[in-house]
């Protein structure tokens, strides 16, 4: 165990133990947080199987109609109805596929020229099992997100091995996407390049003003509950690279921390990359219930990363994963 990981977690009493250690007690904090979590992942199991039925449910309604239709229809209407049906089929897979064919050229064209962002896969041994895959969520987010960009940004996963790579691997697509996947960390893929590197973390006490496309931008992959406090700051401090932290406080009141998920950070940058503008990259991305004007509703914060919120954008990732699976 490298000196970071030591100073973190003897400072965090953490509650997850690393997968070779003796088990810990746990802390009565730490039981009513695992407590929370056991009953937000059962809330999650929950929601997806009724999602599931309601799925089935409303195709089996669409099947039971279009042959009630059929049934109604004469021999030619129903021909004709056939017919009508396959050309908008049709008509549909060309403009995806066109469409597919223009998300591929502005991603070729962002490898010459995009921004670098690299995710930090380095931390999937501080991590839950649920909490990789909801970190190999957000990457998939991130990756659906960055294609439909019109400035997309040239993405990289660092250090990508273990589970972490096991669970990508199973991602629909994963083989085609245009991305740096890279077992080595970024700081041996950029050696020559140390001074471009910028480590992002709310820790920074240098605030991102600008984005500069000769940087190669640092992302943390690592979904914590910050339990990990501080992790990437001390990281980039052992290995002498720059960090900064976006400029959130200039822009907006946040309810609690100023720690975001991955696929914020991300999104953030890839608004920011396409409008210039961190006010609008902001207001567009951080959930409403993050900020403090907002009404918070009854959703508890989980340590800066929210439960709430992850329901909600597992409808969305659920459409990315289809959009994804088509390509
Ligand atoms: C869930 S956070 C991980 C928090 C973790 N405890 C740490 O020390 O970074 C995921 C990553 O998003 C980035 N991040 C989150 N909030 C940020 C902020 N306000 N400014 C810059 N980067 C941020 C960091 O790279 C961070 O590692």
């Amino acid at each position: 165990m490298n000196s970071t990981m030591e100073a973190t977690q003897n400072e965090q009493n953490s509650e997850v133990n690393p997968p070779d250690s003796q088990p810990l007690t746990l802390s009565k904090n730490a039981q009513k947080k695992l407590l929370k979590q056991q009953k937000y992942e059962a809330k999650k199991a929950e929601k997806k199987a009724l999602m599931k039925e309601q799925k089935q449910r409303d195709a089996e309604r669409k099947r039971k109609e279009w042959e009630e239709k059929l049934a109604a229809l004469s021999e030619d209407e129903r021909i004709k109805l056939i017919d009508s049906r396959k050309e908008l089929r049709k008509e549909r897979m060309e403009k995806r596929s066109e469409e597919r064919g223009q998300k591929v050229q502005r991603l070729t064209q962002a490898k010459e020229t995009g921004q670098n962002i690299v995710v930090d896969l380095e931390f999937s041994h501080l991590m839950t099992h649920s909490e990789i895959h909801s970190l190999v969520q957000q990457i998939m987010y991130c990756y659906a997100v960055n294609g439909r960009c019109s400035v997309p940004a040239h993405l990289w996963l660092t250090g990508c091995q273990g589970e972490m790579e096991t669970q990508l691997q199973r991602l629909p697509g994963f083989d085609k996407w245009i991305i740096e996947k890279e077992q080595q960390s970024y700081i041996e893929r950029f050696s020559e390049r140390k001074d471009d590197l910028v480590y992002l973390t709310a820790d920074s006490e240098t605030v991102l003003h600008e984005l500069d496309p000769t940087k190669v931008y640092i992302v943390g992959g690592l979904v914590d509950r910050n339990r990990w406090k501080g992790i990437t700051m001390k990281k980039a401090e052992e290995q002498g690279i720059r960090t900064a932290k976006l400029p959130i406080g200039d822009y907006m009141k946040m309810s609690s921390s100023q720690v975001l998920t991955v696929n914020q950070v991300i999104e953030i940058l890839l608004k920011f990359l396409e409008t210039k503008d961190w006010k609008v990259s902001f207001f567009q991305v951080v959930p409403q219930r993050k900020r403090s004007e907002g009404d918070s509703g009854n959703c508890q914060e989980v340590d800066g990363e929210e439960c709430e919120e992850e329901i909600k954008e597992s409808e969305a990732k659920k459409r990315c994963v289809e959009v994804l699976s088509h390509d």
